[in-house]
């Protein structure tokens, strides 16, 4: 039986909750870890809450460098979206909470770790999975999947402990916010036909109509500028998401595939990471050969649902990574992204690596392409078809 568990707290309604019900039901005591993965707000506010809800101890880690140099920066270089769409947002940030977890039990002497994920979801799965991987000796505690509480049940919990929270029995999202994006399920959106209502929408919102240009620069497939403007990563990534939600872009209305066999329908604003995306992969429409252009495009939907399945750490994920970052080495140039209110796209790319040759793409006069080669290598990249019309006839092509 665990003594001591540190919580991935977040201070909502679960995990202050959760802090409580763990010590009056588990008989253990609860380190509450706040993870800043740049959703914002008052961490002070935060670690209060854990303390006021029982907790021995409130610690709050800002990991947002880390999350962007070592969680964003590999999944935007392996260009990764679940089923083409979802830029990972929270399967991101897991790893890096669970890593945090284990270094602070390692520190406070505790024999587990704990998390407010119901048993529906995709974030039990990358919780456990991720501990399973980094502290097998650890106990993992998951209380809001046993103790069988609906919403309005945790409210009233909460407030027979005085337990301080600010949620209210009308707030129906869930909502998981970070330096990624914003993912927002749950309310009127369950039924996957109704329309998203526009108070769920709070990073894509238009506030301006006058069209411009962004380019963002990258070296190694890392993105360092942002109109010539050297930014730290999580400024940039900031920054750009600030600048092209403004437009009203970076929307993701989707039914999604979860890990434990549910179709959910899930929304998302994701202004940084798509159009980082947008960008990362068009430098490499110039940058990359083309095999390894196609080989890298075949093995990213794999690499994304290693993430989105809570594999971050694994033999396979880190093998990709060794590919992607080997591919990744002549990345480097600029992209145009152009921004209307609703759209953003490229119109431009550069790099000094560019495979893109003038002289053989031209139809003017500095044409440097040797136009006599193509009629033989024309002619024996039919023969195959050359010689089965003549054996079987032409008549085999008309079934
Ligand atoms: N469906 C997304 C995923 O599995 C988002 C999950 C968001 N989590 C949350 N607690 N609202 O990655």
């Amino acid at each position: 039986m665990a003594k001591r568990v540190v919580l991935a707290y977040s201070g909502g309604l679960d995990t202050s909750v959760a802090v409580r019900w763990l010590i009056d039901n588990m008989g253990v005591e609860v380190i509450a870890l706040a993870a800043d993965v740049g959703q914002g707000g008052d961490f002070e506010a935060v670690r209060a809450r854990a303390l006021a809800a029982g907790a021995v101890e409130a610690l709050v880690a800002d990991v947002r460098d880390e999350f962007a140099r070592d969680y964003c920066v590999p999944a935007l270089r392996a260009n990764a979206l679940y089923e083409g769409r979802y830029p990972l947002v929270s399967a991101l940030s897991r790893p890096l909470i669970v890593k945090h977890l284990v270094a602070a039990a390692r520190l406070h002497g505790a024999d587990a770790v704990g998390h407010g994920c119901t048993g529906k979801g995709n974030d039990q799965v990358r919780f456990e999975v991720s501990t399973r991987a980094l502290a097998p000796d650890l106990e993992v505690l998951a209380p809001v999947r046993v103790w069988g509480m609906t919403r309005a049940d945790s409210i009233m919990y909460a407030y027979d402990h005085g337990i301080p929270i600010t949620a209210t029995k009308e707030k129906v999202y869930s909502i998981d916010d970070n330096l990624w994006g914003r993912a927002i399920e749950c309310g009127e959106m369950e039924d996957p036909w109704a329309m998203p209502p526009p108070g769920v929408w709070s990073t894509t919102v238009v506030t301006e109509t006058e069209p411009r240009d962004l380019i963002i620069g990258f070296e190694e497939g890392v993105p360092v500028a942002v109109d010539g403007e050297r930014l730290d990563l999580v400024e940039l990534v900031d920054r750009v998401g600030r600048t092209v939600g403004a437009y009203g872009w970076g929307r993701i209305d989707m039914v999604e595939n979860r890990r434990v066999g549910i179709k959910s329908r899930e929304t998302y604003e994701c202004p940084a990471s798509l159009a980082l995306i947008l960008a990362h992969s068009d430098l490499e429409s110039v940058t990359l050969e083309r095999d390894l252009a196609r080989e890298k495009a075949r093995l990213e939907p794999r690499y994304a649902e290693l993430v989105y399945d809570g594999l971050w750490f694994s033999p396979l994920k880190q093998a990709l990574d060794a590919f992607v970052a080997e591919s990744q080495r002549f990345v480097t140039g600029e992209v145009r992204v152009h921004l209307e209110p609703g759209s953003a796209r490229v119109t431009g790319r550069r790099s000094e690596h560019s495979l893109y040759d003038d002289g053989l793409a031209t139809y003017e006069a500095a044409d440097s392409f040797r136009h006599q080669d193509s009629a033989g290598f024309v002619r024996l990249w039919g023969l195959g078809i050359e010689t089965w019309s003549a054996r079987q006839g032409p008549g085999a092509l008309n079934r």
